[in-house]
């Protein structure tokens, strides 16, 4: 049982990018910029986007974050795109998922150049992706990947199971595991006999957002498991019953705590297992800069 510790090989992505970074500054004159755009004051969504912003400035990148009101039209939204999609300093452009309500997700997406979309969710990015003419990936599988590898971790010929069926993880992360010719079953809500298809997985990668779901019972021994998810628990007997040690001490100090899509007992039976907090969520944050230099480079034509 080996812990595949995200938090270690994201400050290494993280290193790396930086060095890049400075040099390609030194040589160009030019830094990355990336421009993060959050509508409304989801709590959860403010917080990635501040961790966000902070990393980006850590390494180098030029990082902006708009912060538009809730009720922000759908007019303005694609303005607001257009406008960056039209800045040459501008060379990554994210829009904080989930939006409010009454904005329509892919009317927004589209609209970004795909060129600069640091997330890869425009369609043309998603079909390049299955297609496998892109290497550049949506950050969260790419994390994934990423970790699997520096672990030397071989998925060609294993049955990897996904659990979601999301553009964000679930989808991409279907179509990058069978590229690496991994056998994969993407599961969802209405998939019949879930504990049966999830014994049979070599690996199963969990983004649902259902804390402890996948309990010990339902995978074989020598399982590699993923975790996604990062539920925040407020009472008391959830986090007693689902989180580990260090989630429990801090529920004592600010209220609440952390966890999973897989159950904690579920990871004795693995051979490797990603942890949360510490595992895949630091690693998203470091693809995201990774993409965003990617993306610069191919538009200055540095690579
Ligand atoms: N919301 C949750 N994860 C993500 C992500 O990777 N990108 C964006 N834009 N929104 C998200």
């Amino acid at each position: 049982m080996t812990i595949l510790d995200g938090k270690i090989l994201a400050d290494l992505v993280q290193q790396r990018v930086q060095q890049e970074v400075e040099e390609l500054k030194i040589r160009t004159g030019k830094v990355p910029g990336l421009t993060v755009v959050i509508a409304g004051n989801d709590p959860a969504s403010q917080i990635y986007v501040r961790g966000k912003n902070k990393t980006a400035e850590k390494l180098g990148i030029e990082s902006r974050v708009l912060e538009l009101d809730a009720s922000v039209s759908s007019s303005e939204l694609l303005d607001t795109i257009s406008r960056l999609n039209m800045d040459g300093d501008v060379h990554g452009i994210l829009v904080q998922m989930p939006l409010p309500d009454h904005l329509d997700e892919w009317e927004i997406l589209d609209h970004i150049d795909p060129a600069k979309d640091v997330d890869r969710f425009h369609p043309v990015n998603l079909g390049m992706l299955t297609l496998q003419r892109t290497d550049i990936y949506p950050c969260t599988p790419a994390g994934i990947l990423e970790t699997l590898d520096h672990y030397k971790i071989d998925l060609s010929g294993t049955h990897a199971v996904v659990l979601g069926r999301s553009f964000i993880v679930g989808k991409p992360m279907a179509a990058m595991l069978t590229n690496r010719n991994a056998t994969v079953t993407l599961c969802h809500s209405r998939t019949r006999d879930l504990p049966s298809i999830l014994k049979q997985a070599d690996i199963i990668v969990a983004a649902i957002g259902k804390p402890g779901f996948v309990t010990a019972d339902m995978v074989k021994d020598g399982v590699v498991l993923v975790d996604v998810g990062i539920n925040r628990l407020d009472k008391k007997e959830d986090v007693l019953a689902l989180c580990d040690e260090s989630q429990i001490k801090k529920f004592e100090k600010k209220g609440y705590g952390i966890t999973g899509d897989i159950h904690k007992e579920t990871f004795a039976k693995s051979s490797y297992y990603t942890p949360v907090p510490g595992g895949i969520g630091a690693m998203t944050v470091a693809m995201l800069m990774q993409n965003t230099l990617r993306l610069f480079k191919k538009q200055l034509h540095l690579d």
